[in-house]
């Protein structure tokens, strides 16, 4: 089997970070979503594998990140597709790539819970035309809908239905044999002038194919804004190993589920796991809480900082009210001013948010 992982698309729900990051490149407990689909992938047996991605500087930002692959022991080809124009539009343009072989097609910005290697291992014995995996969900008028026979059989797929017909959300990882060619060169683009795989995957059952659901119990979180970030953070950090490759003195506390990683110094702080502080990071006087991530390159010193992203390079230097639930981007400056007049100042990129006390 091969691989089809989709790395394009604006991300314009988690601006202001993706003006100048990729949205698959957004780390999760300290590394980026897109290489924990690539590693699920890869632990899946398979070792080629497509990565379509767009036109812009995202692109080239993926291509630098993830390479040949060769770090995985994978075979990475990139399919670029000119515009976003729907998860059925790469399929369709990534047939050369795909040739005659079946395919788990997994959007680059979704995280599940236990990889996918049992649903690869069902998919290859079966013969299955499609396999589709499905969760239930708060909110389905914002997935892919499906809904089944008794016989839990897919009866009808809808894309972002206003009336939900049940909680089954279509989850971002698809397996396809050759049938899936012909439906995506039969569907009209929907009102959002988008090929929609959900229409593709309807008109293989409409057209007497097998399509198989398979019902996942896990979490799943697709990261498409801040707090999906801020969610797949705590999941993903909650089933860390307790490692310290780093330095922490004897002055400091690390209590629970923390990984420290290689030349990051702990100073007369305390870390309550589950946390991950990043390489060459630096933490002093200062208080590091349940669920965060700290990235490489950052100094923390005498502040508190609990329940958050933060990017690389980051200083938070003497702020004395804890920081919480936040995502903070990359090369960020958070300090105290002496300079008079005593106030806020601030230089935010568009579409930034602060909530101050
Ligand atoms: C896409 C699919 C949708 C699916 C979702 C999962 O939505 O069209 O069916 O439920 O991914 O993440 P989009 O992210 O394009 O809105």
């Amino acid at each position: 089997m091969k691989g089809l992982i989709l790395a394009g698309g604006k991300g314009s729900r988690l601006y202001p970070i993706t003006y100048t990051n990729a949205k698959q490149l957004v780390p999760v407990a300290n590394k980026p979503v897109l290489f924990r689909v690539i590693e699920a992938v890869r632990d899946a047996g398979i070792d080629a594998i497509g990565v379509v991605v767009g036109m812009d500087d995202n692109a080239r930002q993926v291509r630098e990140a993830v390479g040949d692959g060769s770090r995985w022991g994978v075979s990475i080809s990139y399919i670029p597709q000119e515009a976003p124009l729907g998860l059925a539009h790469a399929v369709k343009i990534s047939r050369d790539f795909l040739g005659d072989e079946r395919f788990v097609m997994f959007l680059g910005d979704n995280v599940i819970q236990g990889g996918i290697s049992d649903l690869i291992r069902r998919f290859e014995t079966s013969a299955w035309d499609a396999q589709v995996v499905l969760t239930a969900v708060h909110q389905p008028q914002q997935y892919g809908v499906a809904e089944l026979n008794e016989d839990g059989s897919i009866r009808r797929l809808v894309e972002k239905p206003r009336e939900p017909r049940s909680n089954l959300a279509l989850v971002g990882i698809y397996m396809f044999s050759q049938p899936v060619f012909e439906a995506v060169n039969s569907i009209r683009p929907s009102w959002r002038n988008e090929l929609e795989i959900t229409d593709a995957i309807q008109w293989l059952v409409d057209h007497d194919y097998r399509v198989q659901p398979y019902i996942h119990r896990g979490w799943w979180i697709d990261t498409g804004k801040a707090i999906d970030m801020l969610e797949a953070n705590n999941r993903v950090l909650d089933e860390i190993s307790h490692e310290v490759k780093g330095y922490a003195d004897r002055d400091s506390q690390v209590n629970g589920k923390v990984t420290i990683e290689k030349g990051a110094e702990i100073i007369n702080s305390v870390i309550r796991g589950p946390a991950i502080i990043g390489e060459n990071t630096r933490i002093i006087n200062s208080y590091v809480g349940p669920f965060t991530s700290i990235y490489h390159h950052c100094v923390i010193e005498n502040s508190e900082i609990e329940h958050s992203i933060v990017l690389e390079n980051c200083r938070i230097i003497d702020i004395p009210v804890r920081i919480e639930d936040s995502l903070i981007g990359r090369n960020v400056t958070i300090t105290r001013s002496p300079i008079k007049p005593k106030a806020h100042k601030l230089v935010l990129g568009d579409n930034s948010q602060v909530g101050i006390l």
